[in-house]
């Protein structure tokens, strides 16, 4: 049994009709010549759902960390919880935009920075300046989350790729962010742990967060989000629409390399049993 979730702030950081973030145009260029992002218009509204979907390199972990405001756009206008990205770099603005979102960065070694997991947990909470005793509940309540309370005082760098992906997962839960990015966070992780997170996803939304999740896991799409939006390989938004369009759209989801051909051609669902664990028609496969 996972903690109770509080709700978001009811009072959000946005007025009413105004959405939570608005791109026109967002390019972002790493060092100057990477193109990751090139004409990005989205709007995304308060307690939405949404999934990120797109191959490798489209753009998906760059769209979540300008939304975070780790970065601002190289080009285009953006504003985010009703102030400009500009502003919210700085001062109280940005600590502000910090407290009400929350970013799971696909890779946990970067989330991880403490001696122990319980230090990572709670170092968001002591950064908000909170009382000890809400800073013990809330890693107490993050930890539960993740099922990861016997991990406490273990030093995050020791940790398998899932325990670290949980507990970089519990960090940014016990910041309780109205506004939470995950990036593929359902990565490395085991059967029960991937649906225990699906399940949090659900209820945090059901509380009246905003999510926006990237992930290549088309399974949990349909119960996780209510729009889907894809990235193409040309760094441009290529679909948005209710998972059940977008999913059902084999032309696009083969453009965007997100099923493949080969394998659609062969069925999708004939190729969802795991092969590693079919020794009779896969034994030569698993000597390389
Ligand atoms: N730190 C960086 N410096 C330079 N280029 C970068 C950097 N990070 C990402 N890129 C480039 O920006 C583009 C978008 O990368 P991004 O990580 O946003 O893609 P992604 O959709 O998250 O991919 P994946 O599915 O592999 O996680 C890629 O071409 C990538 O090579
Ligand atoms: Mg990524």
């Amino acid at each position: 049994m996972t903690a109770g979730l509080q709700p978001a702030v009811a009072a959000g950081p946005v007025g009413p009709g105004e959405p939570l973030y608005d791109l026109r145009g967002v390019r972002y260029v790493y060092a100057g010549r990477q193109v990751a992002l090139d004409g990005i218009d989205l709007q995304i509204w308060p307690g939405e759902r949404v999934v990120l979907l797109g191959a490798n390199g489209s753009g998906k972990s760059t769209l979540l960390k300008l939304l975070d405001g780790v970065v601002g756009p190289t080009g285009g206008t953006m504003r985010a919880l009703g102030r400009d990205v500009a502003a919210v770099a700085q001062g109280e603005d940005g600590f502000r935009f910090h407290r009400e979102v929350g970013l799971v960065f696909q890779d946990p070694d970067i989330q991880l920075f403490s001696a122990t997991v319980l230090d990572d947990v709670a170092f968001g909470p002591l950064q908000l300046g909170l009382s000890q005793e809400e800073v013990k509940q809330r890693c107490e309540e993050a930890l539960a989350a993740m099922e990861i309370a016997h991990l406490a005082d273990r030093a995050p760098f020791e940790l398998s790729g899932g325990e670290k992906k949980r507990a970089s997962i519990a960090s940014v839960l016990s910041l309780r962010p109205d506004v939470l990015l995950l990036d593929e966070p359902t990565a490395s992780l085991d059967p029960r742990t991937k649906w225990l997170l699906v399940d949090l996803i659900q209820r945090l939304s059901a509380s009246g967060r905003t999510l926006v999740v990237a992930t290549h896991e088309l399974d949990i799409v349909p119960i996780i989000a209510d729009r889907v939006v894809v990235l193409g390989e040309d760094r441009r938004i290529i679909a948005d629409g209710p998972p059940a369009t977008v999913l059902a759209d084999t032309a696009l989801l083969v453009r965007a390399n997100l099923i493949h051909e080969h394998l659609h051609g062969h069925g999708a669902v004939a190729h969802s049993h795991p092969h590693e664990a079919d020794d009779t028609h896969h034994g030569a496969d698993r000597e390389a």
